[in-house]
């Protein structure tokens, strides 16, 4: 796993939105796992004006709530569509979001598994991280093996996306079909964005923390190609960072990022 800090939210996007646009370069016809949530919005914005050309891209979103329509404005294809899919050339026929409206959510989340082994699998998985430690919406226990499928929310998840909801946590649905932690740890590449200071004592968790069912986050100290990309409030309860920071500003591998 890779820390990296930048001093603000602005440059933390600005990095993924580089390193996200470099890999869609060096593959265009990737597949790219995909992650909703505010921290997203302004990481689209700024991927959709990168020089690229998503017409051979395959995408796989992560999670959908269960009983929204996709046309639904709070549902996760309506914000994909609204922050990145109308801005870009890409095919809708290649992009994939679980479908949290299926009558048969087990078949859906086997049928959502069988297009990711279709496509070849995720080449490289986009991530945000949930206050309750979730990646996807795998709440706490979440087996570190699991799969896509149906799980509950959590009252902390539900008050955080609140929001979205009108400020309604009521209105936020009770369940979702996400990917598993197993399914995300099968991907190629992981890189994991938070910024702000609410997701602090989260991100201490999940990097430094003991591997636990209890942070799903937690378990991507198992991937061997993983990258956290955090703003300086959101790395504000890291221990390590003066070896992160070294790290940063002599592997050849960031040259290219270095202010
Ligand atoms: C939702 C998504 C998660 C995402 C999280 C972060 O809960 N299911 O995949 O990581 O939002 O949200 P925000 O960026 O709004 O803090």
């Amino acid at each position: 796993m890779e820390i990296i800090i930048r001093p603000d939210a602005g440059a933390a996007v600005e990095l993924v939105s580089r390193l996200l646009a470099m890999r869609i370069g060096n593959k265009p016809a990737c597949v790219l796992g995909l992650a909703t949530g505010r921290t997203m919005e302004q990481l689209y914005e700024q991927l959709s004006q990168q020089a690229i050309s998503w017409q051979r891209c395959h995408t796989f979103n992560l999670d959908e709530y269960i009983g929204l329509t996709p046309d639904d404005p709070q549902s996760y294809r309506h914000y994909m569509q609204q922050h990145l899919f109308s801005r870009t050339d890409i095919d809708l026929h290649n992009t994939h979001v679980p479908d949290g409206n299926a009558d048969d959510l087990k078949q859906a989340a086997i049928e959502y598994e069988q297009a990711i082994q279709a496509a070849g699998g995720i080449d490289v998985q986009l991530l945000g991280i949930g206050e309750a430690g979730h990646i996807g919406f795998n709440e706490p226990l979440s087996a570190i093996m699991s799969r896509t499928r149906d799980k509950c929310l959590t009252p902390t998840t539900r008050r955080q996306n609140a929001a979205m909801f009108g400020g309604d946590v009521e209105r936020v649905p009770g369940r979702a079909l996400t990917m598993g932690v197993g399914t995300i740890l099968d991907a190629g590449e992981i890189i994991l964005l938070a910024t702000g200071r609410s997701k602090a004592s989260i991100i201490a968790q999940a990097v430094e923390g003991p591997i636990t069912s209890m942070v799903s986050a937690s378990a991507l100290q198992l991937h061997p190609n993983c990258k956290v990309i955090v703003d300086d409030d959101a790395a504000s309860a890291l221990q390590g960072r003066e070896y992160y920071d070294f790290v940063f500003h002599n592997e050849p591998e960031w040259a290219e990022f270095r202010d």
